[in-house]
């Protein structure tokens, strides 16, 4: 058995009236079946999983032969460099670094006998912050450390800015060959990345390698997709995550929602969020090396929760569904994500959980078996002779009673071990329930129109080309206000 999800503290008989009770799912069962019928309609669509951004829910079907392919690159970078410094940001980051932390050894740069003879990685071009750059350039050693640039859009600022250095840094240590040491993963058609890596082969078809975004997978959910030839390079087994994966597809294809874990964990927080105005998302992974997987959470659901409008469908006449964002209809909604860990963050987050506003809902993650286990020595103490594995397990079910005890309801999510089968099914479940959110909340959960704002400012100041002129005036019309007044 994989993955359960226990959602024993969400309903009444748990946490009183802040809770779900009967009558609240017999209320929202109706709509939700329509729901799921529509979600269902769409992942059975190839052209309607491309055109709405669904086509996530296949990577773990991708061909074989594609696989070897990233396999056979992943053991070549290994065999041949020391470093391999990744270049993305948000989807394009957030995947590998929470499967770096949670399939790789702890401390997996720091000692090599650890890492398997695997090369060490480096996670950069997530920041426009020229400091930690600019200390890994200075001590790597170009000769020896392969660059894997990923940008589906192939525009973005920071990994842009990231590669320019990063390149010229590699052309400079390495000579006219230097392109070989690189890897491009970004859309197969369109953006400066994909213009950059035709014009680097036609110099040199070996250099510039490149491997696609698939059509129909936005960045959040491309880790199945992306983030397969760092798992290949650190030495994951890709068919053991596409296991867990399919395991979790199968079970949140069930159309009964009341058996179907994604669909349920979505229903019971769109309850507390729309009756009992739970607004906040706490995801509380009782585990370390969970922690960025909790981090990648937190793009997930802002991105694709968080929206301005409602989703106007529209039927083309190939009947195919196209999704608008429905200006007539004011959503300005979406619940607030929040990472953290146990049991690190109960001497911090913890206390405003228990006795702050009540305005927040609880996931936990408990690991059953850990990869190791140590036991405190000596005798006497209250500690002496316990496990670590024992009093974690201890910790995280005293959580969900002071939760409980305070009607706060939370949920919990009980992994058997973090292994590949496990993170992947866990990963699914979450892009699964995403979706289906969405759905009850009537938005487009693939888009994020929000994230043009800072991006359109730069640009505009920065005097790119090519800016829709109502963002241009808006952005002169309006200036921030900066009156010393106001600045101590
Ligand atoms: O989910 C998304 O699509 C975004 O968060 C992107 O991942 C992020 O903006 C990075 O984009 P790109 O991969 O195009 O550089």
């Amino acid at each position: 058995m994989g993955l359960k999800f226990d959602f024993n503290n969400m309903y009444s008989f748990s946490v009183g009236s802040h809770g779900v009770s009967q009558e609240d799912i017999d209320e929202i069962l109706p709509e939700a079946r329509l729901c799921a019928r529509h979600l269902k309609k769409i992942i059975a669509d190839p052209q309607a999983r491309v055109n709405l951004g669904l086509e996530w829910v296949t990577l773990f079907q991708q061909d074989k032969e594609e696989i070897a392919k990233i396999q056979k690159l992943g053991k070549e970078i290994s065999g041949k460099y020391e470093n391999v410094v990744f270049l993305g940001i948000g989807g394009s980051y957030l995947g590998l670094k929470a499967a770096q932390d949670a399939l790789c050894v702890p401390y997996y740069n720091e000692f090599k006998p650890l890492r398997n003879k695997s090369p060490r990685i480096y996670l950069e071009g997530n920041n426009l912050d020229p400091d930690t750059l600019r200390v890994l350039l200075k001590n790597l050693l170009p000769k020896k450390t392969f660059v894997i640039v990923i940008s589906k859009s192939g525009e973005t600022t920071e990994p842009k800015a990231a590669f320019s250095l990063v390149e010229a840094w590699l052309k400079k240590g390495v000579g006219k060959r230097y392109g070989r040491q690189i890897l491009a993963i970004t859309d197969p058609r369109s953006g400066a990345l994909r213009a950059k890596v035709e014009l680097e082969q036609k110099k040199d078809i070996l250099s510039f390698r490149a491997f696609p975004i698939v059509k129909g997978v936005g960045g959040r959910f491309s880790e199945f997709n992306m983030g397969l030839i760092h798992l290949a390079i650190v030495g994951v087994n890709i068919e053991e995550l596409f296991s867990g994966v399919k395991e979790m597809f199968d079970r949140c294809s069930q159309d009964d929602i009341l058996k179907n874990p994604a669909y349920m964990y979505a229903l019971l927080h769109t309850i507390l969020y729309r009756k009992k105005a739970k607004s906040l998302a706490i995801l509380m992974p009782f585990s370390q090396t969970l922690k960025s997987t909790a981090d990648w959470y937190v793009q997930l659901l802002a991105e694709s929760l968080g929206k301005k409008y409602h989703r106007k469908i529209v039927v083309g006449s190939d009947g195919v569904e196209n999704w608008l964002a429905d200006e007539k209809s004011l959503f300005s909604k979406g619940r607030t994500p929040i990472s953290a860990a146990g049991t690190n963050d109960l001497h911090s987050i913890q206390q405003n959980n228990v006795e702050g506003e009540d305005n927040k809902v609880l996931t936990f993650i408990r690991v059953e078996k850990f990869k190791t286990d140590l036991k405190i020595p000596g005798a006497g103490d209250l500690l002496s002779g316990k496990s670590f594995s024992s009093l974690m397990h201890l910790a995280q079910e005293a959580t969900e009673w002071a939760l409980v005890s305070e009607s706060r309801p939370n949920c919990t999510i009980v992994m058997p071990e973090v292994s590949a089968h496990n993170w992947g099914a866990l990963l699914f479940f979450f892009e699964m329930a995403t979706a289906f959110e969405g759905e009850l909340l009537n938005i487009n959960a693939f888009d994020q129109p929000g994230v043009e704002g800072y991006k359109n400012y730069m640009y505009y100041k920065l005097g790119k080309p090519g800016i829709p002129a109502a963002v241009a005036e808006a952005i002169k019309n309006k200036p921030l206000i900066k009156d010393p007044k106001y600045i101590l």
